[in-house]
């Protein structure tokens, strides 16, 4: 053998020995994968690790990278939509101004929070809302002009309070938080942003 036929046969050895490695190579199960995710945290302040456990909707569109077949989808968006709490008391828009600080505002639900810090609802990350501020994010619509434009009904009203209680009552695998479900806004708090979404008024509908 030539020194080039040498260097090619172990060139080719080299490739059989990865492709063989390819074959047997299994990848790791869901469960192996969640334990060496669960032993990389640890409980801290009221950041339990247990936020790492899914519901069985985000596991499903976890598993069907958001797409899960079609009657599956429409079962989660119902049951969603069934466990929604509506407000207690029938009235659904609260003070639209609270609403504007609720949406500016990230704070929350982090470690070092208190367990009784109220959290905000960071709608601007994802949403435009008013006008006047200009800095947003535009991962979800736009909702200026929000009222205005959808109307000021009791369906709507209903619709708008059920998506921010829980998104996936719309959407099985929405990317937007469920602000109610997940106990993140209060019912005083939802009721201010949902001024600020529907309330005339409000800066979103001038
Ligand atoms: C992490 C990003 C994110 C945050 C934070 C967020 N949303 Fe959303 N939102 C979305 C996305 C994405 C959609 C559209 C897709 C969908 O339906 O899930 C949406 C849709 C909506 C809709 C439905 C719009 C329509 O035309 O029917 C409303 C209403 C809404 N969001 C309100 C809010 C409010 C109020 C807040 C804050 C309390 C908020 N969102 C925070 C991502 C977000």
């Amino acid at each position: 053998m030539t020194t080039k036929t040498l260097v090619l046969a172990a060139a080719a050895a080299a490739v059989a020995a990865v492709v063989a490695g390819c074959a047997t190579y299994t990848p790791p199960t869901q469960e192996e994968t969640m334990a060496v995710i669960k032993a990389s945290f640890k409980d801290r302040g009221i950041a339990k690790v247990d936020r790492l456990n899914q519901t069985e909707l985000q596991r499903i569109c976890s598993e069907t990278h958001n797409n899960p077949p079609k009657d599956v989808r429409q079962r989660l968006e119902k049951q969603a939509l069934a466990a929604v709490k509506f407000p207690t008391d029938g009235k659904w828009l609260g003070d639209y101004k609270k609403g504007e600080r609720i949406a500016q505002t990230g704070v929350g639900l982090q470690w070092s929070d208190k367990p009784d810090t109220p959290a905000g609802g960071n709608c601007y990350a994802c949403h435009q809302l008013s006008k006047a501020e200009i800095s947003f994010g535009n991962i979800g619509p736009s909702l200026y002009n929000y009222g205005k434009l959808r109307g000021y009904s009791e369906d709507i009203k209903r619709y708008t309070w059920a998506k921010i209680w829980n998104t996936h009552a719309y959407n099985a695998c929405s990317s937007m938080p469920r602000f109610g479900e997940a106990g993140i806004l209060t019912e005083e708090q939802i009721r201010d942003v949902m001024a600020l979404l529907l309330d005339p008024e409000s800066p979103v509908n001038k």
